[in-house]
């Protein structure tokens, strides 16, 4: 049985409908990849799964259990992980702080310490500037550092909305070698991503959006190989 399941989701704001008819599965300990052009609607469908836009319509299922309009911060609790596009960081505080953040929802205090040693040793760009307010640091270390708050509350699963946008090839590497170690210890996750190619290489399968429908699932590898996908919805080109 999939981990997480999202079954006929139509969603958007106000009376508005941006996405239509689309349906994802994420095994355990799978990374699954959304792409498509900018405006197609992915961000807003993740954010309809977490009650954060409008969900007309459609049911999500995490294991067994119907998940369908939960609000984010029982999402949180249930398991699931949010690393949103735009400002997944508190600037004003600082490295440490926004780690703490991260652990909110959770009591035991000896726990909460030992998982900052721990994120710490897993996140060295962030241990070197504990004290440090989150705006000095660079884009790339801010989604680092999205991604390690997002890990203080022991999700199975991170749904992360583009955190390799407007990243250096270098800084994305690094950032994405992360999110696939954490995938290899037991996380699943379901990438957004418009940097299409590094996506789909990392995803065991992929879904394309286009205009608010899915106009293509398949393995990762062959979403990338299949050439009419290549030009018409990835901007790729023929392959060379
Ligand atoms: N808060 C909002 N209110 C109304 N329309 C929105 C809102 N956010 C995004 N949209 C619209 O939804 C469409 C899809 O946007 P989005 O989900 O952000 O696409 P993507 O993440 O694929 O770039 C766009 O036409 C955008 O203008
Ligand atoms: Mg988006």
């Amino acid at each position: 049985m999939p981990l997480f399941q999202a079954k006929n989701i139509r969603a958007g704001y106000g009376d508005v409908v941006i996405v239509d008819g689309v349906s994802i599965s994420v095994s355990a300990n799978n990374l699954v990849a959304i792409v498509g052009p900018n405006g197609s609607g992915k961000s807003t469908l993740l954010k309809s799964l977490l009650g954060l836009a409008r969900l007309f319509s459609g049911q999500v299922l995490y294991g067994d259990r119907d998940v369908t309009r939960i609000k984010s911060w029982q999402a949180v609790e249930v398991g699931l992980g949010y690393v949103p596009q735009v400002n997944n960081v508190f600037t004003n505080l600082t490295i440490n702080e926004n780690l703490e953040m991260g652990a909110y929802c959770r009591r035991d205090k000896a726990g909460i310490k030992s998982d900052l040693e721990e994120t710490y040793q897993r996140f060295p760009e962030l241990a070197a500037r504990k004290k440090a307010r989150a705006e000095t640091l660079s884009g790339g270390e801010r989604q680092l550092l999205a991604i390690a708050r997002a890990m203080m509350a022991h999700p199975k699963m991170l749904l992360l909305d583009e955190p390799l946008a407007f990243l250096s090839p270098k800084a994305s590497g690094v950032v994405l070698n992360r999110l696939l170690q954490i995938q290899a210890e037991g996380t699943s996750m379901l990438l957004v991503e418009q940097n299409t190619i590094k996506a789909l290489q990392s995803a065991s399968y992929g879904y394309i959006l286009n205009q608010g429908r899915c106009v293509m699932e398949g393995k990762g590898q062959e979403l990338l190989a299949d050439e009419s996908l290549r030009e018409r919805f990835l901007g790729l080109g023929k392959e060379v």
